[in-house]
């Protein structure tokens, strides 16, 4: 094993490279790396005209598509590529690149980020909250061990890193109305032990390392247009569904259980514009982010504002409610409203109008064909 290292580069902030070098030099065998004079890991490694080059794993879940949209939109279709080990349905696959990635498998994923000349990464393979109850080893190897090939790949070739975190990295002992940014985090999920993990290993990469790491901790996440993948707040994604279909809900929650919870534009603007907040701007890595917070009841009576017929009843998951009942009720985020100006657009009433008219919209498309 051979490194081409100019003088200069072995300096604090280059540390980073020799160490990652060594890393995937050791995974790999023989292998000669060259580690330029000008890598610096506290700055992408784009012209800041540029567009970045972005790869979104775990793409194909609720998230990812439509953040790929967004994406898209801003950096044009072809510098966002989408990955997942699932197959895309044919909408998502001629709406732009995909790529198949598993996250456990490292030099597939060194081979995509060097071979599409990637700058930023977003990292949204995960098993969730309730899902990663029911199998602890795999989304103990999914959400930590791929974790970790992730960071060591975007430290490796200077990328800048999202990786999402949630209310979920909180538990029983935190501060829980509001729970602000820096506060007791003993979650009692696997997912939110992954979470925290997540967070305290990107910061310090970032510290040791000056790899560009950039969180947010979202709240339950609501949309129309995708399914949510077995977390504990998809009662609030459900209701909307069964609503319409059947103008029946059965909550599989309290109806009084508090959580923070936002609408996917939302969240998926705030991940945007914390990934182009510049650098400066940023006091911490890591930030809560809010939009609103309700219980089971409270979104229902909003409904029925508009849909009077709909009958709700309760028959409590008692996986899901210990859990929701160990997460914050609401989330202190005025750090990422200071900071890189975080600001909601949806509240409650507007969540539910849009969930309608999204649904409405649809219904009348059906009845059309
Ligand atoms: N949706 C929410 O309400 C919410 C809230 C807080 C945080 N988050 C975080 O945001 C991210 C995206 O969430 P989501 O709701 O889209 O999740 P999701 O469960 O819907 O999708 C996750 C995706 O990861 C993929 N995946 C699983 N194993 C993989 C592997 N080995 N390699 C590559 N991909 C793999 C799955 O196929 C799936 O498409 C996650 O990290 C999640 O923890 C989501």
């Amino acid at each position: 094993c051979k490194f081409l290292l100019n003088r200069k580069s072995v300096i604090e902030g280059q540390r980073c490279a020799l160490f990652a070098s060594l890393r995937c030099a050791l995974r790999c065998g023989a292998l000669v790396l060259f580690v330029t004079s000008d890598a610096s890991f506290h700055s992408v490694s784009f012209s800041e005209t540029d567009h970045p080059k972005v790869l979104i794993t775990g793409g194909l879940g609720q998230l990812g598509v439509g953040l790929a949209k967004l994406l898209r939109k801003r950096f044009g279709k072809n510098n966002v590529i989408l990955s997942d080990i699932r197959k895309p349905s044919s909408n998502v696959y001629h709406s732009g690149p995909f790529i198949y990635s598993d996250i456990l498998d490292y030099k597939n994923l060194r081979e995509i980020v060097v071979n599409n000349r990637i700058t930023w990464l977003v990292h949204y393979s995960a098993l969730l909250s309730a899902v990663g109850e029911a199998n602890v080893a795999l989304a103990r190897s999914v959400n930590i061990t791929g974790l970790h090939n992730i960071l060591d790949i975007a430290a490796e070739h200077g990328l800048r890193l999202f990786v999402p975190s949630t209310i979920g990295a909180f538990g029983p002992t935190s501060p829980r109305n509001p729970t602000p940014d820096l506060c007791v985090q003993r979650p009692r999920t696997i997912y939110g032990v992954s979470k925290v993990h997540a967070e305290l290993m990107g910061e310090y990469y970032h510290h040791r390392y000056g790899l560009d790491f950039r969180c947010l901790r979202y709240p339950g996440i609501i949309s129309a247009d995708s399914q949510p993948g077995g977390g504990t707040t998809d009662y609030a994604v459900q209701i909307f569904h069964d609503a319409i279909k059947t103008g029946k809900f059965e909550c599989n929650l309290k109806p009084d259980t508090r959580l923070p919870m936002m609408y996917i534009d939302d969240c998926l603007r705030a991940t945007l514009e914390v990934m182009e907040a510049p650098a400066d701007t940023l006091s911490m890595r890591t930030y809560n982010i809010n939009a609103m917070s309700f219980t089971p009841e409270e979104l229902a009576q909003e409904l029925q504002k508009q849909m009077p017929e709909l009958e709700v009843t309760y028959d409590v998951d008692h996986v899901r409610q210990a859990i929701a009942d160990s997460w914050p009720m609401n989330f202190d985020d005025s750090n990422a409203r200071k900071d890189w100006g975080w600001k909601h657009d949806y509240d409650l009433p507007e969540l539910v109008q849009t969930m309608l008219n999204y649904f409405g919209a649809e219904t009348r498309m059906a009845r059309a064909n």
